[in-house]
């Protein structure tokens, strides 16, 4: 079979950015079998007649669509209209550069099924972005990774830059709520190997950008919408849990190796402060993570090692939390050990879901 290739660009109101975009693809994608298929929501700056303007020299065409608004329900459309075997999703703002195109194709042509132009690896970044929109940029991603695991391999979920073979989407019913319809991708589509490209997300040249606070709201709902609430609630549950064993197994070890085996307290006490810990892991291991890991058994005692280096923190966390509240905000020292376990098990849960059992 041979392959080809079908851009698929959302548009409205980029009228002065379609002619420079459709050269710079031209030029990037020579020798390439490909066409770009622009999506247009009835764009009122003669976007669409600009694209029609340029079909007899490019490999481009429009589809207006005048009951429907929106990029992401756009490019799913556009998915729907793309006729290549290989479909690349990109904006038309020149925020992506299109000199990134060949590295795509190229790491699909080598077997990956989904190559992401990445902002986040080595090499990728965002021209002009000031830190709190790299903070707010940085922490939907970390969401993304919290709740969707099937995004935890990829460092720039959201990018809206990237390229698939269709096979990966085929029979998936794409039903975006927000604007990232990689996400989407990400966590219904069929896939093995993935490969992020880096690249420099540009500042836009002309027009503006139709992105609001909307949108950032939309994804969360989308992140919630996609992800898998009883298992990861039930996970959570069956993590507390665990979590109280080990308060038993803790204070049994203290008291029986002391008061029996005729242990100096504090000795009696890292003991089984560390039992505990084992003993905590290997509940997790097989009962909180269990979907999670590979038999190997070197990889059994790497998660242990994680596990105590994380559970060290959070035991650091929970004495820090402890003095604070009690040296200096007057708490009783009992209540604020409450609200130190408390952090300690958030921390907890945080760093072994995204690291120890990644
Ligand atoms: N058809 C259609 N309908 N296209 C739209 C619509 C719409 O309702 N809204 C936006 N677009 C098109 C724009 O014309 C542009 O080509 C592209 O979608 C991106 O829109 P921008 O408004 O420029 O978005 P952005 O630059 O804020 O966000 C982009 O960068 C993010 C990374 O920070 C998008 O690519 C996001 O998907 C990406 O995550
Ligand atoms: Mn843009």
């Amino acid at each position: 079979m041979t392959e080809s290739l079908s851009l698929v660009i959302p548009v409205f109101n980029e009228r002065e950015n379609i002619i420079p975009l459709v050269e710079a693809i031209q030029q990037a994608l020579s020798g390439v079998d490909y066409e770009a298929v622009f999506i247009d929501d009835d764009s009122k700056d003669g976007t669409a007649d600009t694209i029609r303007g340029l079909a007899g020299r490019f490999p481009v065409r429009v589809v207006v669509r005048r009951d429907k608004r929106g990029l992401a329900s756009a490019v799913v459309d556009g998915i729907g209209f793309a006729g290549g075997n290989i479909v690349g999703v990109m904006d038309a703002d020149l925020q992506h550069p299109p000199g990134v195109l060949p590295a795509l194709y190229q790491a699909i042509q080598k077997g990956a099924e989904v190559a992401v132009a990445s902002r986040y690896v080595k090499g990728g970044g965002c021209e002009g972005w000031g830190l709190v929109r790299r903070v707010i940029s940085k922490g939907a991603v970390f969401i993304a990774h919290l709740f969707l695991p099937q995004t935890r391999n990829v460092h720039d979920p959201m990018s809206g830059f990237f390229m698939f073979r269709k096979t990966v989407v085929e029979g998936v019913a794409l039903t975006p709520t927000g604007y990232k319809i990689l996400l989407e991708i990400l966590v219904k589509g069929r896939y093995r190997q993935l490969v992020e490209v880096p690249y420099q997300f540009r500042t836009r040249a002309k027009g503006e950008s139709k992105l609001g606070v909307k949108t950032q709201l939309d994804y969360l709902r989308h992140v919630y919408s996609l992800m898998d609430r009883r298992r990861e609630l039930g996970r959570f549950l069956k993590f507390c849990l665990v979590g109280g064993s080990g308060v038993l197994v803790n204070v049994g070890l203290l008291w029986v190796l002391t008061e029996y085996a005729g242990l100096f307290y504090l000795f009696s006490s890292a003991i089984a402060i560390e039992t505990s810990v084992l003993s905590n892991y290997i509940f997790n291991d097989f009962l909180t993570f269990r979907d999670r890991h590979s038999r190997g058994q070197k990889d059994f005692f790497k998660r242990m090692l994680k596990f105590n280096a994380v559970s060290l923190v959070g035991v650091g966390l929970n004495l820090a939390i402890l003095w604070l509240l009690t040296s200096f905000a007057g708490l009783h020292y009992i209540i604020s050990n409450l609200f130190g376990i408390a952090a300690a098990t958030f921390w907890n849960y945080l760093a072994n879901v995204l690291w120890t059992w990644r």
